[in-house]
């Protein structure tokens, strides 16, 4: 059985990959920091020793090297779309250059590799895939634009993908994975403190595996409630809760 990560050098990716190794026997690893893939191959392929660890370091920003990634390691078992990153500020002030990159890691990387695996997974009836939404895929996102549309899409591109399943009648599965706030380099990278205390990144992905069977995974009670709340709220409520949440985050950083 093969699963690949994308993402894994780091945070949630680097957990999940750790947990997987008790239950797939070929493991590709992807990310841009070889140095820190090469560091969790080799923690892998010491506690287990039968599985084969593949890492690849590559910019899944560039959709040609997400298309040679499935080129180079086709038909796995399970696909984790989890590399991404979230960055703030007013939309018009931010570099267009940053959200085109947002975009293309968040977005474009996911859709691509969801299409190449799912094709695959579809002709031979059986495979799961793992996207990696966010709460933030819930709700407009005030100065924090850009990254709560990435993950709007991933949970929309989710939902529709997942009826299309039902409708074929496929064994193939589809979840998203919706945390709230999570402790990894996710906070540092997106230049933003946590509201509230994020939850450990092992804890996260070990719900995550744990819950496969699910289609919309949510970790914790809070965010569970967070995401009821937001369902029952008007859309203009909600951008202007989080738009006061986010102006809170940035003041404190
Ligand atoms: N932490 C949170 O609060 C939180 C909450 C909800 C959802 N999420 C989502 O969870 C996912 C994982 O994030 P994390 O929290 O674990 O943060 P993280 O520790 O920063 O991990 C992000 C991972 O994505 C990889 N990555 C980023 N850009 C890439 C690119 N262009 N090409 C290849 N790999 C790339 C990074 O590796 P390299 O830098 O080595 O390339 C790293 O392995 C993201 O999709 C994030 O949006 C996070």
């Amino acid at each position: 059985m093969k699963v690949l990560i994308t993402g894994a050098s780091s945070g949630m990716g680097r957990e999940m990959a750790k947990i997987l190794a008790d239950q797939y026997d070929q493991m590709v690893l992807v990310a841009r920091d070889q140095n820190r893939l090469a560091l969790l191959q080799q923690e892998i392929m010491t506690s287990h020793p039968a599985v084969n660890v593949t890492t690849v370091s590559l910019d899944l920003s560039n959709p040609e090297y997400c298309q040679q990634l499935h080129t180079m390691h086709p038909d796995v078992d399970l696909l984790i779309n989890n590399a991404g990153f979230g960055d703030s500020g007013v939309f018009a002030e931010r570099p267009l250059e940053k959200d085109l990159s947002m975009i293309n890691t968040n977005v474009v990387a996911l859709h691509v590799l969801t299409k190449l695996y799912l094709a695959d997974m579809q002709a031979r009836n059986s495979g799961h895939i793992l996207n990696i939404g966010s709460i933030a895929g819930f709700m407009p996102g005030p100065l924090m634009a850009t990254y709560y549309a990435t993950k709007n899409y991933v949970v929309r591109l989710s939902e529709a993908i997942r009826e299309e399943l039902r409708r074929a009648k496929s064994k193939v599965k589809i979840s998203v994975l919706c945390p709230g706030p999570v402790d990894t380099n996710f906070a540092k990278t997106a230049d933003v403190k946590f509201n509230f205390h994020g939850v450990d990144s092992t804890k996260v992905a070990r719900y995550a595996i744990q819950h496969l069977n699910q289609f919309y995974i949510v970790p914790t009670f809070t965010v569970r409630l967070a995401r009821f709340a937001i369902g029952l709220l008007p859309t203009t409520w909600v951008a202007r809760i989080v738009y006061n949440l986010q102006a809170k985050r940035q003041k404190t950083k």
